[in-house]
């Protein structure tokens, strides 16, 4: 039994729920080109997350394998116990203590951001909002100044856009894509950001200067090439993903009212509305994985040097997994943990930043608008992004 579905094609992929639907009780394991198969079952999927002897990162994280020197690639292209050493220099910045210290930062510039809508009846939530916010966070923790900021934003916002037109993942355009002249301002820039910490005397104590000083056990440092390559990563994996969570949270609470008012009287409840949205409206649609060894997974046999597309947009919405699984529901008890932040070695680093900054920015929202309502004529529209789910504008107004 075949079911047609491309996970790399962006019309197919832009309301492909009926069709996962369908390949998850037809063939959970499809083929879907030469080589390349999609894991539908959420059940699947996590036996590959966490089976990274067989089902291994060293493919890379782009459609097409790329060959790259060892040291330019990101930590989420390394299995263990190589990418364990990676981790433990990223874990050293990126903690819930260094986490926790920031809020009052998120919190000022949510404020600051929510100020500008004073006196207006229409905005872009996404643009105003959930866009700017996450850059400006992540760019903080790194230790990029702020007055960058906006043009380093937009060097990635021109990244995953080419991204679109070309057909392919951001993360495949950052990796390959010095042509691109924003990839090239990018990492120059962060270059020079490196170079600065190499030759002050007393450098600031972010996370630019601990990748320098780093020494594992041997007493090795990382190389100009690996410290770049992870910058880049951070800075393109902590705002890229969080600022479509916050959309799409905000999204599910204005288009129900009488949840938006539920959460607001109840703060409680923004926890809950954050993993349902992670799990329905998952900013990240798929992951790629290669087979190292001959596997079978659901009855298929999938050969060694296989690709493989976990697709957590489907798993999330696993009927044996989740009961009513297309309904966005906060009161859910049992349902196993979504799919969207990663399981074991690479689980994401920065999920409970994301977190953090969605719970303040939702707070700080809910504080200041009794309701908020779609702006009139307004249509939910995902961009062109087979990989990244994000929304294309969320036009709102205030009403009196
Ligand atoms: C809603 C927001 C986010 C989503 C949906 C998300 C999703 C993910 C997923 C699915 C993975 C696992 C990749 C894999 O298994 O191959 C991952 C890893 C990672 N994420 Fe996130 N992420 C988010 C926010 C962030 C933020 C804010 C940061 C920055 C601090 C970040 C940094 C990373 C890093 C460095 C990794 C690689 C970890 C490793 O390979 O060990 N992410 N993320």
């Amino acid at each position: 039994m075949t079911v047609k579905y491309s996970p790399f094609d962006v019309h197919q992929t832009k309301n492909p729920h009926e069709t996962l639907k369908e390949l998850r009780s037809k063939c959970p394991v499809s083929q879907f080109m030469d080589g390349f198969y999609y894991l539908s079952k959420h059940s699947d999927i996590t036996r590959a997350f966490t089976e990274y002897s067989t089902f291994s990162s060293s493919g890379g994280p782009a459609q097409r394998e790329t060959q790259i020197p060892k040291d330019e690639r990101t930590i989420n292209w390394y299995d263990p116990p190589e990418h364990t050493k990676l981790r433990q220099l990223l874990n050293y910045s990126l903690n819930a203590k260094s986490y926790l210290q920031s809020e009052p930062f998120i919190r000022k510039t949510t404020q600051e951001l929510l100020d500008k809508f004073a006196g207006r009846k229409q905005v872009n939530l996404k643009e105003e909002l959930s866009r700017p916010l996450p850059g400006i966070i992540i760019s903080y923790i790194i230790g990029i100044p702020l007055e960058h900021v906006d043009k380093f934003v937009g060097w990635t916002d021109a990244m995953t856009a080419e991204a679109a037109r070309r057909g392919v993942s951001p993360t495949e355009i950052y990796i390959t894509g010095d042509k691109i002249e924003e990839a090239r301002l990018q990492r120059e820039y962060v270059q020079e950001q490196i170079d600065v910490r190499r030759n002050s005397s007393n450098p600031p104590d972010d996370l630019i200067t601990r990748m320098i000083r780093y020494r594992d056990e041997e007493g090795n440092s990382l190389s100009n090439a690996a410290i770049l390559a992870q910058l880049r990563f951070l800075l393109f994996a902590g705002h890229e993903t969080t600022r479509n969570l916050i959309s799409l949270l905000l999204y599910r609470l204005i288009e129900n009212p009488k949840l938006y008012e539920r959460v607001r009287n109840d703060r409680r409840l923004v926890a809950a509305a954050i993993e349902e949205t992670l799990r329905i409206d998952g900013p990240v649609q798929l992951l790629l994985r290669t087979v190292v060894k001959d596997v079978e997974v659901s009855g298929v046999n999938l050969p060694k040097g296989s690709r493989v597309i976990l697709g957590l947009r489907s798993g999330n919405r696993d009927e044996d997994a989740y009961e009513n699984a297309d309904e966005f529901n906060i009161d859910r008890k049992t349902s196993p943990m979504h799919l969207t932040l990663g399981r074991g070695a690479h689980y994401c680093i920065g999920a409970p930043l994301a977190k953090l900054e969605a719970t303040v920015c939702i707070n700080e929202l809910l504080d200041r608008y009794p309701k908020i309502s779609f702006a009139p004529g307004y249509k939910r529209e995902k961009e062109d992004n087979y990989s990244i789910n994000e929304l294309k504008s969320l036009d709102v107004v205030f009403p009196e």
